[in-house]
């Protein structure tokens, strides 16, 4: 029987990522997966992280599962870090949490819930938007829309084409926006921009969808919720799918959650139970270590101004490096990089064609998406000037 099974492509991102593992070439510039590199070229282990999970391993006395719903530190504390502790949803107790297998399970728990309380749910995804949405979202049964998010011949939002596309949203459908650092252009919405949308979906009776996977690796924790908070205080509904992947620095430990802002408590715990299915009929039980590790680090004052200080210093390395490669890559290409520089978060589109990136890739070595995304945190302070050489190589 499995002899009848046609082999899939590889997942285009990861095939690169291996390609650029495997190439030897000392000049070799890696820009390609979405992970936090420090100037070493390492993804490190946080330091608040490194001693929670000393404290864990010491205290640690047994292996059983954990509650269905998470780790209870680390389903209390989400909502607080995302939301905020006094947000209005939490203290009228409208939220319901479960912590999933990173965000990428986030995704998925909200999506098969969303399914359930409307099968004919359509969910409006921005054009473009992380490849993985379509696969995590699609295979639950939902059907898709397209809104146009990003303008690349100016290198920014293009929030006008946006609303015009939302306006096609019906009641009962479900908007994707990115929380913050948007996947892949960087390019985010401004607080004007988040009220508009909150107007709309709320005039159409809408539910958002609010994908927050890098909060903390824009500006800082509280400015890159902006707009999730703005939405779950001024809408009935909001789905919320967070990761602590990046700003925690947990990707391999599988560490998320679903929130749930429903309309009142008993809308929440109803909304739970249907999460609490969907993980049953999916993985049956969460895993334990990363969550026990960000519930320590979250809910002890100790651990969280230290996990906070660092991630403020590992924001301020990807800011100070899109500074230098915007003035680095303007000064060797005469043209306009400034945009790279005004974006948030770990990802760039440098606006290059299919043939140039894979010139810079065979010639000299420097590894990005087909699309030219590049994950800004990739790079070191030695190899920004190179990089843009390389480029301003390509473009003459
Ligand atoms: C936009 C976006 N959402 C969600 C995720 C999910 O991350 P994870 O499942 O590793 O927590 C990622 C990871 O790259 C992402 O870029």
């Amino acid at each position: 029987m499995l002899a009848t099974l046609s082999r899939l492509p590889k997942d285009s991102i990861l095939g690169l990522a291996a390609l650029a593992r495997a190439d030897e070439r000392s000049n070799k510039i890696d820009l390609t997966v979405g992970v936090y590199m420090d100037d070493n070229g390492l993804c490190p282990v946080m330091r608040a992280v490194q001693e929670a999970q000393q404290q864990l391993v010491q205290a640690e006395v047994s292996k059983a599962y954990l509650p269905p719903q998470g780790d209870p530190t680390f389903v209390a504390e989400m909502p607080k870090l995302v939301l905020g502790a006094g947000h209005r949803a939490l203290v009228e107790t409208r939220t319901a949490t479960i912590q999933t297998p990173g965000g990428c399970g986030a995704l998925r728990i909200a999506s098969e819930v969303l399914a359930v309380a409307n099968p004919s749910a359509k969910v409006w995804l921005p054009n473009p938007t992380w490849p993985v949405h379509e696969p995590l979202l699609g295979s639950v049964g939902l059907k898709f829309a397209r809104y146009d998010y990003y303008d690349y011949a100016t290198h920014s939002l293009n929030f006008e084409r946006m609303m015009q596309d939302l306006q096609g949203v019906k009641a009962g459908d479900a908007v994707l926006l990115h929380g913050c650092c948007h996947n892949p252009c960087g390019a985010d919405l401004n607080a004007e921009q988040w009220q508009i949308v909150a107007d709309l979906l709320l005039e159409r009776g809408a539910i958002p969808l609010i994908d927050i996977a890098y909060q903390g690796l824009g500006d800082d924790l509280e400015h890159d919720a902006l707009g999730v908070r703005m939405l779950a205080s001024q809408l009935p509904e909001v789905l919320i799918a967070a990761s602590c992947s990046k700003n925690l620095g947990l990707y391999r430990e599988r560490t998320g959650a679903t929130i749930f802002v429903t309309q009142s408590a008993e809308h929440a715990e109803t909304a739970l139970s249907q999460a609490l299915g969907a993980a049953r009929r999916l993985y049956s039980m969460p895993p334990a270590h990363g969550a026990i590790l960000a519930g320590k680090v979250l809910a002890d004052a100790h651990l969280n101004a230290m996990w906070q200080q660092e991630l403020q210093s590992m924001t301020q390395r990807i800011q100070g490096l899109r500074n230098q490669l915007s003035v680095a890559l303007t000064a060797a290409t005469d043209c306009d990089f400034s945009f790279v520089a005004q974006e948030k978060g770990m990802f760039s589109f440098l606006g290059l064609t299919p043939a140039q990136v894979l010139q810079l890739r065979e010639e000299q070595a420097v590894y990005m998406l087909d699309s030219s995304r590049i994950n800004v945190a990739g790079l070191k302070d030695a190899t920004v000037e190179p990089l843009a050489q390389a480029i301003a190589g390509v473009l003459r």
